[in-house]
C-alpha cells in the first residue's frame, strides 16, 4: 500500500483543494441556491447541515472516492463482524452490540456474545429498579438515594456527560456525584454532602487497576467504615462495574454486586455497557434503554445509508477535508444547550484518545495530520471567551454547532435568543466582514479618515471559516444516544481513512509509569527527604522544591 498522501485519491483531493483555495464559501452559496439541500443529511432524529464548508460536488465526489479506496464499508463490516480490528491489543470492537435492539447476534472468536449482553442489561435493570423501589436499601434500612460514581476517563466522562444532559429526566429525590480526580478534594467535597446510610458507591473501572479510581475507592471505603459502616455492610453500599472479576473480588466486592462488560468494549465507548449503570440509577432504566435505542438508530443509519447520505461518513469526510486539505488545526464542538455542557470534554477523550496517533496500523508514520485538537464550551458562553480566535485568529478552526429547536425547559425568550446565536455564529464565521463594509460602517458612525484607517484592520473579519450545524428537535434520551453514536462512528470512519487503530491508547502509559516511579520521592507533610537525583535537573529541582515546602 502506498503512503496515504501518495495515493491517487489523496493527490486528487490535494490538487482540488489548491484549485479551490481562492474561492470563498459565501460565493459558493451565491452561485448555488440549492446548497442547503445539497449538503445536508438526516437520520436517527438528527439533521446535519454541512453546507458551510468550502466544498463543491467535486469535493464530495473526491472524498467519497477516498472513502471507497480506504474501504470504509469493508472496515465497518469487519468491526460489526467482531474481527480483532484493535490490532495492537488483539481485540474486537463491538460497542454497537451493546445497543442493538434488532436482536442481531454478534460474535467474538466464534462465541455469540449477544446473550451475555442481554443478560447483563437485565441484571442492571433489576438492580436499578430495586434501588428505585426501595427494595434494595442501605445497611440501616434507609433508601439509597445518593450515588457516588468513582471512575475516570471512559468510566466517568460518558456517564457524567449523559447524566448532566438528561437533567429533566432525573428521578426526583435522587442525586449522583461523579468523582474522577485523584485530587482528594474531589472526593472529600462530595463526601461532605453524603450520608453513609443512604449512599451507594459505584466503582467503575474497566481494568479495576486505575490508580485514581482505586485510590478514591479505597478512601470511600475507609470513610464508610469510619462513619458507621462495617465490613458486613460493604455489600449493601459498594458495587463494581468492570471486566476484571478477580480485582473486584480482591477489593471486597462479591460477584453478585458486580456488573460486567468485556474487553471488546473500549473504555471511551463503554457508557452503553454496565458502565452506564449510574445513568440508569439517576434517570431510570427506561430512559437508559431509550438512550441505547437512539444510538442503535444511528448505527442502523450508519450501517445502511449510502455513503453520500450517511451522516457519520459525511461528518468524517468533511472533517478530513478541513484537517488535511484546508489546514484546520483544531475542531470546536459547540453545543447550544447548557445541559450538554460536558459534551466537549467527553468528545475530547472520544476523539483525541482514539485518533491522536502518529503511526498507522503497519507501524509506519502516517505522513499526514491525524486527529485534531478538540475544544469546546456550550454556546453562548464560549462566544464571550474563545470565539475571538475562531473569528480573527491566525489558525483555521473548524466547528460543529449543535442545538435542539426546542429546549428541555422552555422559558420565555431564552431559547429564541440562544437559537439566534446558534445561527448567527456560523453565518458570521462563513461570511466575515470585508474592509469595505467596515469602512462604510465607520463613516456612517462619524469617524474621521485617520481613525478609520487605524481601526479598519482590527474590525474586519476574514470569514471563510468552515462549520457544520447539527440540529435536533429536542435533547431526549433518544436524540442524545444518536448524537453520541454519530460522533463515535465519525471517529471510526476518520480512523479508517487515516489508517489508524482508533481503539488503543498507548500514549497514556509513559506518564503513568513515571508517576509511579516519582511517588515514593514525594515527601509526606513534615517528612524530610534526601535530594532527588534520578531525573533531569528540572524534574529533580521541582521535586526538591515541593519536598522543602512539604517537609517544613
Ligand atoms: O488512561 C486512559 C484510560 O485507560 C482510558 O482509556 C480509560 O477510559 C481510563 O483510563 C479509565 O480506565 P479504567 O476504566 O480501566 O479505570
Amino acid at each position: 500500500m502506498p503512503p496515504l498522501n501518495q495515493t491517487p485519491e489523496w493527490k486528487a483531493l490535494a490538487a482540488h483543494a489548491a484549485a479551490l483555495k481562492a474561492s470563498r464559501i459565501r460565493d459558493l452559496f451565491a452561485s448555488d441556491p440549492a446548497r442547503f439541500e445539497r449538503y445536508s443529511v438526516e437520520g436517527a432524529g438528527l439533521f446535519l447541515d454541512f453546507s458551510k464548508n468550502k466544498i463543491t460536488e467535486e469535493t464530495v465526489d473526491l472524498l467519497i472516492a477516498l472513502a471507497m479506496a480506504r474501504d470504509v464499508e469493508g472496515a465497518r463490516q469487519r468491526m460489526l463482524n467482531g474481527e480483532p480490528i484493535n490490532v495492537t491489543e488483539g481485540r474486537a470492537v463491538l460497542h454497537p452490540a451493546l445497543r442493538d435492539f434488532a436482536m442481531r447476534d454478534y460474535h467474538v472468536d466464534g462465541e455469540n456474545v449477544s446473550p451475555k449482553v442481554r443478560a447483563e442489561r437485565e441484571k442492571m435493570k433489576a438492580f436499578a429498579n430495586s434501588v428505585h423501589s426501595g427494595v434494595r436499601k442501605g445497611h440501616t434500612g434507609k433508601p439509597l438515594d445518593t450515588v457516588v460514581n468513582i471512575g475516570i476517563g471512559g468510566s466517568d466522562l460518558g456517564p457524567s456527560m449523559v447524566t448532566e444532559a438528561l437533567k429533566p429526566y432525573w428521578i426526583k429525590g435522587r442525586r449522583t456525584f461523579f468523582i474522577s480526580n485523584v485530587d482528594g478534594q474531589h472526593l472529600c467535597d462530595a463526601l461532605a454532602e453524603c450520608d453513609p446510610e443512604t449512599t451507594l458507591f459505584v466503582v467503575a473501572s474497566k481494568t479495576f487497576t486505575t490508580q485514581e479510581t482505586m485510590t478514591n475507592a479505597a478512601s470511600a471505603r475507609k470513610w464508610f467504615l469510619q462513619n458507621g459502616g462495617d465490613e458486613a455492610a460493604i455489600a449493601k453500599h459498594f458495587i463494581a462495574l468492570s471486566t476484571n472479576q478477580r480485582a473486584v473480588e480482591a477489593f471486597g466486592i462479591d460477584e453478585e454486586n458486580m456488573f460486567v462488560f468485556w474487553d471488546w468494549v473500549g473504555g471511551r465507548y463503554s457508557l452503553w455497557s454496565a458502565i452506564g449503570l449510574s445513568i440508569a440509577l439517576q434517570v431510570g432504566f427506561d430512559n437508559f434503554e431509550k438512550l441505547l435505542k437512539g444510538a442503535h438508530a444511528m448505527d442502523e443509519h450508519f450501517r445502511t445509508a449510502p455513503l453520500r447520505e450517511n451522516m457519520p461518513v459525511m461528518l468524517a469526510l468533511v472533517g478530513v477535508w478541513n484537517r488535511n486539505f484546508m489546514g484546520a488545526a483544531a475542531h470546536a464542538v459547540l453545543p447550544y444547550d447548557q445541559h450538554l455542557h460536558r459534551l466537549p470534554a467527553y468528545l475530547q477523550q472520544a476523539d483525541m484518545e482514539s485518533n491522536g496517533k502518529r503511526v498507522g496500523l503497519d507501524g509506519a508514520a502516517i505522513g499526514v495530520e491525524t486527529g485534531p485538537v478538540i475544544l469546546g464550551e456550550p454556546g453562548t458562553n464560549g462566544q464571550h471567551a474563545f470565539y475571538q480566535l475562531l473569528h480573527q485568529g491566525t489558525d483555521l478552526i473548524s466547528a460543529d454547532f449543535i442545538a435542539p429547536a426546542i429546549s428541555q425547559s422552555e422559558s420565555g425568550a431564552h431559547h429564541e435568543i440562544l437559537l439566534s446565536n446558534f445561527l448567527a455564529q456560523p453565518e458570521a464565521l462563513m461570511r466575515g466582514k470585508s474592509e469595505k463594509d467596515v469602512r462604510e460602517e465607520l463613516v456612517a458612525q462619524g469617524y474621521a479618515k485617520p481613525d478609520i484607517d487605524k481601526l479598519a484592520p482590527h474590525k474586519m473579519f476574514p470569514g471563510d471559516r468552515p462549520t457544520n450545524s447539527i440540529l435536533m428537535e429536542k435533547v431526549t434520551p433518544e436524540t442524545l444516544g444518536a448524537l453520541i453514536a454519530l460522533y463515535e462512528q465519525k471517529i471510526f470512519v476518520q480512523g479508517v481513512i487515516w489508517g489508524i487503530n482508533s481503539f488503543d491508547q498507548w500514549g497514556v502509559e509513559l506518564g503513568k509509569t513515571l508517576a509511579k516511579a516519582i511517588l515514593p520521592e514525594i515527601a509526606k507533610c513534615g517528612e524530610e527527604k534526601s535530594a532527588a537525583t534520578a531525573h533531569d535537573v528540572s524534574t529533580n529541582g521541582l521535586i526538591n522544591r515541593i519536598n522543602t515546602i512539604r517537609g517544613a
